[in-house]
């Protein structure tokens, strides 16, 4: 709770001394009723009026990270009225996700109300690394990794990813698991890249995201970006642009 004048000097509407003068004039309305007393407190959610002009009240910004499930919708809102990201964080602020994991992908995804960062983090010309690792439904060809080294056209633009590591490739059980990083946004671009070397992702985890990692976090648990985190995301730059493909 805040003392009204503040609020409104703090919206950028007016100064505190206009403020208070359009207070006791009898020109600002709270939840739709006048407000004369300059020390009345209100609530950042109240609805505040002046002159019949709704004000616009920055909110606080809130940033998590979530350890996404699988069969979770990555958007604030979902026409089919599946379970979104959004909903499985406990607060009353317009959060949304930054970036998408698809809906059978798991692991670190962002959500924030500061469109600021999002934007920045969400531009490709800051090249974010994204560190995922992908179950594949085949033995993988280590020929294949020359490919990726090389990149992958998708779509007509060429993906190349950062780093590419073999985990596991399994001859007999015809399986691997690839840890792969990039800096790529596109949607599906992970399953796209294998897809074109005829692999299909059976499972998709993101492990970091920037700096960040999912350490101490279950599926379906998220923690709070610590002040730390949120200055260094803004300070992010992507360091290595050379590709590394072992
Ligand atoms: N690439 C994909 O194919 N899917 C994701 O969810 C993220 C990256």
């Amino acid at each position: 709770m805040e003392r009204l004048q503040k609020i409104i000097s703090n919206s950028g509407y007016t100064s505190r001394r206009k403020a208070e003068e359009l207070i006791k004039s009898g020109k600002v309305k709270v939840n739709g009723i006048i407000v004369t007393e300059l020390g009345t407190k209100v609530n950042k959610t109240d609805a505040i009026e002046i002159n019949g002009t709704v004000l616009k009240v920055e909110e606080d910004k809130v940033y998590y990270l979530l350890n996404k499930p699988s069969g979770i919708i990555s958007s604030s809102h979902d026409n089919l009225g599946r379970k979104t990201v959004v909903d499985l964080i406990d607060t009353n602020k317009r959060i949304y996700p930054i970036g998408r994991l698809d809906y059978d992908t798991t692991g670190l995804i962002l959500l924030t109300n500061d469109g600021e960062l999002a934007n920045i983090l969400m531009h490709p010309s800051y090249g974010v690394e994204k560190k995922y690792v992908a179950r594949l439904d085949k033995y993988f060809e280590i020929c294949d990794l020359k490919k990726l080294e090389k990149g992958i056209i998708i779509d007509g633009r060429i993906s190349v990813p950062l780093k590419v590591k073999v985990k596991k490739n399994d001859k007999v059980k015809n399986y691997s698991v690839i840890e792969i990083t990039i800096h790529e946004g596109r949607n599906h671009i992970i399953k796209n890249l294998f897809s074109e070397l005829g692999y299909n992702v059976l499972k998709l985890n993101r492990l970091e995201y920037a700096f960040l990692n999912l350490e101490n976090l279950r599926v379906g648990e998220y923690r709070r970006l610590t002040i730390k985190e949120v200055k260094k995301l803004y300070e992010y730059k992507r360091k290595n642009t050379n590709r590394k493909v072992r």
